[in-house]
């Protein structure tokens, strides 16, 4: 799988968030997902409209004033936002994604809401440009299952964290309850179908990577096709 489908249909977002996609975002997409009020007053009304979350990731453990906080497939940087907040002027957000005009939108995003301790880099999950043992906690919103090279992904997020530290993700996966949904030939791979993985097999992908406590906390609405079901997860590097 290569990534041109992918930076071609982020880039269309990243130009054109009014742009319907066939899939939830923008604020009521937020707000569905129990982003905070006191976020949505914070962060400028401009800065929802690119929010395409399949989940909530602030929701599956905590983030503490002064934390180091990296989002991996930032899009336009609505979680970069809300992590500041979370982390305070103390604290440090680097936001990191495949798609060059993501990554200008987000950085574009952080001056907009008056953010100065977001940092934004272009660059694929599988190879982070962020050094080893530097992280407190890595969130990801709807990017993983993009990635063609999931083991890598783990690997790569495994090594940036801190001792101790935390991965909190949300991403599209096969619905347990409706793999006979699921073909292959038609499928969208940049539309969070065609990458999906069930549960199981994302946690043992991260358990392979060195994670403990590797989990699914829960499922939601969020749906990309008939096959597909939203869901967060949480894992500790020992
Ligand atoms: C569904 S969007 C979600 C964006 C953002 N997290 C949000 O909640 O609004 C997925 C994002 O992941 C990025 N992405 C896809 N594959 C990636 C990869 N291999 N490495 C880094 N980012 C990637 C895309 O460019 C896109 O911006």
């Amino acid at each position: 799988m290569s990534h041109h489908s992918v930076i071609e249909l982020y880039t269309d977002l990243a130009n054109n968030p009014d742009e319907n996609f066939g899939w939830d975002k923008g604020l009521q997409n937020a707000l569905n997902h129990d982003y905070k009020d006191e976020w949505i007053k914070e962060i400028p009304e401009k800065i929802w409209s690119y929010c395409a979350a399949v989940g909530n990731p602030f929701n599956a453990g905590k983030f503490s004033i002064g934390d180091s906080i990296l989002d991996i497939g930032c899009g336009a940087g609505v979680d970069l936002c809300v992590a500041s907040l979370l982390v305070g002027n103390q604290g440090k957000v680097i936001g990191i994604d495949i798609t060059p005009a993501m990554a200008e939108k987000a950085k574009i995003n952080a001056t907009l809401a008056g953010l100065s301790n977001i940092t934004v880099h272009q660059g694929s999950i599988d190879k982070l440009p962020v050094d080893d043992d530097t992280i407190d906690t890595v969130i990801s919103n709807g990017a993983i299952n993009l990635s063609s090279s999931k083991d890598d992904a783990f690997l790569e997020i495994y090594r940036v964290l801190k001792s101790g530290g935390h991965l909190y993700f949300c991403d599209m996966i096969k619905d347990d309850n409706n793999l006979e949904e699921s073909c292959c030939t038609t499928e969208s791979w940049a539309d969070c179908v065609a990458g999906t993985l069930q549960s199981k097999e994302l946690i043992k992908l991260m358990e392979k990577a060195g994670f403990v406590e590797a989990k699914l906390l829960s499922t939601n609405h969020y749906k990309t096709s008939a096959s597909t079901v939203g869901a967060t997860f949480s894992a500790t590097k020992a």
